[in-house]
């Protein structure tokens, strides 16, 4: 999950001096951030400091972080000539991320893997559609509805990139690669089987063999069973739907990752550690459970509570 940020000091320090697209395209930087976060919170992985959006720069898609609107695409897709105005993915645009990779991996402890990531067809289509970030996605599904033909086009272009982003991130170091595909919740089982599930069968069965894949999503409780299907060795899940649950609609011969509202990291620190205990409970001690927010951490959120966090699930889930 998202893990390093506006709630720390450090970063906010750094985000003075260097804009947000700049500090990614600064390995030196971006690593520093990374490997910051993980010893000030104490956490088992690091995920690496980059963005989902970052990918669709080098389509083409005008990316701009604007101060408050979060990430704007100054050339919306609006019709099948837009997606064919595309230009295909060449990884090698993005070498400054497999710089940080690698920075990251050399300064990290042996025992701390590094989790490389990217977005999922479906939220990068949505933004390159919405433009922006979007409560709705009419834009984007309405999109879907009147050229089927064009989105499997868009998808099956995103996918490919997407694949050719998280080997190249493998190739330099990432030992496990985490999809985002964080609003993918809007859409209706169906419309997910119709339109989305090959695209993202396709990227991840083109994952390096032997790496494993994180398949997250938020509000898809409604949609278990289609990520599932859709491929992943752990599914990422949140808080709108009870772990234990979900874990027995998923199988229990897949890991399942999650699902502390990251609200709740504002609350007092002994109700953050009932809620994690209660989490705790729902996995029963079953292996393959990673625990986790289920989603970013909130820029309000206080790092003492952050931490707090990670201490009582190491205490209790010591054997
Ligand atoms: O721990 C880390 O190092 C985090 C790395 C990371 C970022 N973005 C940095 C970031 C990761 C894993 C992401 C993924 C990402 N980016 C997602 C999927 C995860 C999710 O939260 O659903 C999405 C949807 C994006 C797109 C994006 N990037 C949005 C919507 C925003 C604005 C949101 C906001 O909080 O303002 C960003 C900007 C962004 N990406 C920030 C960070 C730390 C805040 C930028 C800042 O410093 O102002």
């Amino acid at each position: 999950m998202r893990q390093a940020g506006r709630y720390q000091p450090e970063y906010r320090a750094i985000r003075k001096k260097l804009g947000f697209l700049e500090l990614c395209k600064t390995p030196d930087a971006a690593a520093e951030v990374t490997v910051n976060a993980v010893r000030q919170l104490g956490v088992d992985a690091a995920i690496l400091f980059a963005d989902i959006l970052l990918v669709l720069e080098p389509m083409g898609a005008g990316l701009e972080f604007a101060a408050g609107d979060g990430p704007v695409i100054h050339r919306p897709l609006r019709s099948a000539a837009d997606v064919d105005r595309l230009l295909e993915f060449e990884p090698a645009a993005l070498e400054f991320v497999y710089e940080t990779v690698r920075r990251v991996r050399a300064a990290l402890p042996p025992e701390v893997p590094l989790i490389g990531f990217a977005g999922a067809p479906f939220t990068l289509a949505s933004y390159l559609i919405e433009g922006g970030r979007s409560d709705d996605w009419a834009t984007t599904k309405g999109f879907l509805f009147t050229d089927p033909g064009a989105w499997d086009a868009l998808l099956g272009r995103l996918a490919r990139a997407v694949t050719a982003y998280l080997n190249a991130q493998i190739d330099a170091g990432a030992q496990a690669v985490q999809l985002f595909d964080s609003w993918v919740g809007c859409l209706a089982p169906a419309d997910y089987r119709g339109h989305v599930l090959a695209h993202v069968q396709a990227l991840i069965r083109g994952i390096r063999p032997g790496v494993p894949v994180i398949h997250f999503g938020t509000g898809t409780a409604g949609l278990l069973e289609c990520l599932r299907a859709a491929g992943g060795d752990v599914i990422g899940v949140d808080w709108r739907v009870d772990l234990d649950a979900a874990w027995a609609r998923l199988g229990h011969d897949v890991a399942v990752q999650g699902n502390l509202d990251p609200v709740a990291l504002l609350g007092p620190i002994p109700e953050i550690r009932r809620r994690a205990a209660t989490i705790l409970d729902q996995a029963a001690g079953r292996p393959g459970h990673v625990f986790n927010l289920g989603h970013g951490v909130l820029p309000s959120t206080p790092v003492d509570h952050a931490r707090a966090l990670v201490d009582a699930v190491h205490e209790l889930s010591a054997r």
